[in-house]
């Protein structure tokens, strides 16, 4: 399954209307890129931007709210308060974090972890783990025949 593919699938989920999900993985990997397709499948219209440099982008939809982070710059942790961050994370909505690790500690425990790798130029392989019910849901809507064993897929690009 193409990465915009999974995206899409993952984007039909009601689950997501209130769910917390890590992307990881190397710089260039693709996680920008999975993000967007993810975005534009659940309705955001326009440009969407990297929040490399805002640390965080949001997008209002008519059901949702949603807010994609980036947190490879994040270093200040007074910033955790200063940029409301933790009340985002209080909000119900759908949570999208690039470099989670860079926030190790403020961050709560994500429902998902979406991790990225390349296997070649063109190729990623996709790994999914559910750390709540909440990502099991998701987990198992996307892989309705498997267990809640950690889950691989390769997939060519795009
Ligand atoms: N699934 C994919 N397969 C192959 N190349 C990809 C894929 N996703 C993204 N890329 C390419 O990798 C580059 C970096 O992607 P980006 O999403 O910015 O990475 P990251 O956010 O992980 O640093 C982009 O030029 C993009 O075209
Ligand atoms: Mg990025």
């Amino acid at each position: 399954m193409a990465t915009q593919l999974f995206a899409a699938a993952l984007a039909k989920q009601p689950a997501l209307h209130n769910a917390f999900i890590e992307l990881r993985g190397d710089l260039g990997v693709g996680k920008t890129t999975f993000a967007r397709h993810l975005l534009r499948a659940i309705g955001v219209l326009g440009r969407i931007k990297s929040p490399t440099y805002a640390v965080v982008e949001p997008y209002e939809l008519p059901d949702l709210n949603v807010w994609h982070f980036d947190f490879y710059r994040f270093s200040e942790p007074r910033e955790w308060e200063d940029a409301g961050f933790r009340d985002i994370f209080a909000s119900p909505g759908l949570k999208l974090a690039e470099w989670p690790e860079k926030a190790a500690g403020f961050i709560p425990r994500a429902d998902l972890i979406i991790q990225l790798e390349a296997l070649s130029d063109e190729s990623r392989q996709v790994s999914l783990s559910a750390q709540t019910t909440v990502g099991l849901a998701l987990l198992q809507a996307l892989n309705p025949d498997r267990s809640n064993a950690p889950n691989q897929q390769r997939e060519g690009h795009p």
